[in-house]
Order: C-alpha cells, then structure tokens, then sequence
C-alpha cells in the first residue's frame, strides 16, 4: 500500500497522523549552490539529418525526451531543513529510525542540530556510503562518498534486524576458511557501492536519484515487513521502490509536480 503526495514536506506532515510511520528515510537538497538537472535523450536513426555516427557509419539525431530539475541552494539550510525533519519525526512511532542522507557539505551541522532535537544519545551511526565515479581533482581529494546519520527515537528499543543483512565478500577470503569466505561478512558503517548505474533500468532520469540497493538494505534492517516508510523529499520515489520490493507501506513526499508523476510511473506496477 502506497501514498505519494504531492506539497511541501512542511504542509503535508503536519496533516498526517501522529506516529503513523515505523521508518523515515529523507534524502533532502544537498545545498550544492546549483540547479539539479539531468537531462534525457532519445536517439533515432536519421541518415538524412543525423550528425552523430554509429555502427556501421550510421547516422543518428538526438532529441531531448525529458529533463528534470530543481534549485538547490539555501541561504540559511538549517531553517529549511530542521522544521522538516521535526515535523518528519513527529509522524515516528516511539521506537522508529530516522535516516537523514547528506553530504560533506552540511552533514556536520544537521548532526549537531539533530543532537539537540533528539539527543546525543538517540544517535546511532553515521553511515559512510562510498563510490567512485566521475571525474579526480588535481587539487583536493576527490569527494566521493555521502552520508547518511541514523538517529533512534528510542535508543533503547528500535528495530535493527540483524538477520536480514546482506553479505559482502571478505577481502582476503583465504584467510578465513572456505565457509567463512562463503558465506561473507556483514557490511561495516562504510558501505561501497555504485551510484546509479547511467544507462541501467534502475535509471528514472531524476536528478540525484539514489541506488535502490541502499535504500533497501535501511528499509530491510529498520523496518519490519507490513510496516510503513515515510520519505518527505522522495524525488523519483526510490524508497516507495525499495518499500514495496521489501513488503512495507510507504508515504512519499514531494514539492515538484514532475516528482510526482516520475514517482507513479515507477510505483504503478506495486499498486
Ligand atoms: C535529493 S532529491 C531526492 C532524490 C530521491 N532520494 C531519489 O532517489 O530520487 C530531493 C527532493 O526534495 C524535493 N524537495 C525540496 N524541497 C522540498 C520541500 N520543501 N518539500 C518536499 N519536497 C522537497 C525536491 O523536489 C527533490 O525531489
């Protein structure tokens, strides 16, 4: 069962009901100071006007099909941020997670601001999730990686099912035993992982899109099935995705009308 709405987080969280939501997975502007676009193009063989080659010297045209966008840039992104987050965590049941996915640019400043909202100690991990693609800087080490804080309503009492995560290869299988090697090894808080694949049928065309394989392994630790998982800034919906492929209900978030219909084309065959 699934909700996908359309408004601002700030409007729409305040009208649904108090702790109806077992899990909140947000991925929020980054505040990168750019515009988040990604555009799509369809390629049709054309010999007459084509300009670009293919195999056999065969000539095709480009046409634009789709383009998807949103500002990214906040003068002040914790006065942004935060009443959504609290107005997110208001709808948490009293022993759900929330995940909060960011990057190097204000993850510092929402953990401090999240300690003061929830509690230094209702803070359980910061996931590291690391890739490697696109270009190198020649003067700083590349920025790869994002990161997601999870913070516990109850640090006491909340859902994390071990059982039910994925295994990763050892890194030097022979020095474990053929069994060990077999079976792999739980992942750490440094998760490895492509991004998006650009050409693969995950790809939605959505700027900023995020890997169903991530979003899936939180919604299939922190969650049990049945339960529902609320993304207030869902984009092209990969948590309802990643919800519906792990048994869950989702509610999903989004400002941008071309969100929306990017996330009900996707989520129709779950419906
Ligand atoms: C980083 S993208 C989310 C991408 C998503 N995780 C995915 O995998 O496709 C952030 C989203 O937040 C939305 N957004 C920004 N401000 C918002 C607000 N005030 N309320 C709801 N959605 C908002 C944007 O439209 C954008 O779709």
């Amino acid at each position: 069962m699934g909700q996908i709405i359309l408004g601002d987080a700030l409007t729409v969280l305040p009208t649904l009901p108090e702790a109806c939501v077992d899990l909140v997975y947000v991925d929020p502007p980054f505040n990168t100071g750019r515009t988040q676009e990604r555009k799509r193009i369809k390629t049709t063989r054309d010999e007459g006007a084509g300009t670009r080659k293919g195999f056999g010297g065969a000539k095709y045209v480009t046409t634009p099909v789709s383009s998807s966008s949103y500002a990214d840039q906040f003068d002040d992104y914790l006065a942004f941020l935060m009443p959504r987050l609290e107005a997110a965590v208001r709808c948490l049941s009293k022993t759900g997670s929330l995940f909060v996915h960011l990057d190097f640019r204000e993850v510092h400043y929402v953990k401090v601001a999240l300690d003061r909202m929830l509690g230094r100690s209702s803070f359980m991990n910061e996931i590291i999730w690391a890739y490697d693609y696109g270009g190198r800087s020649r003067s700083r080490w590349s920025a790869k990686h994002d990161s997601i804080l999870w913070y516990a309503r109850n640090p006491k009492q909340y859902t994390f099912n071990y059982e039910s995560i994925d295994r990763i290869p050892y890194m030097a299988p022979s020095l474990v035993g053929p069994e060990k090697a077999a079976r792999g090894k739980t992942p750490t808080d440094v998760w490895w992982n492509t991004i998006v694949p650009t050409n693969g049928k995950e790809r939605t065309g959505y700027a900023t899109q995020k890997p169903l394989t991530i979003v899936r392994r939180i919604v299939r630790v922190h969650s049990r099935p049945g339960e529902t998982v609320l993304d207030c800034f869902a984009g092209s919906g990969t948590t309802g995705e990643a919800a519906a492929l792990e048994g869950r209900n989702f509610v999903l978030i989004d400002k941008s009308t071309e969100a929306v219909s990017i996330m009900k084309k996707r989520l129709a065959p779950y419906h």
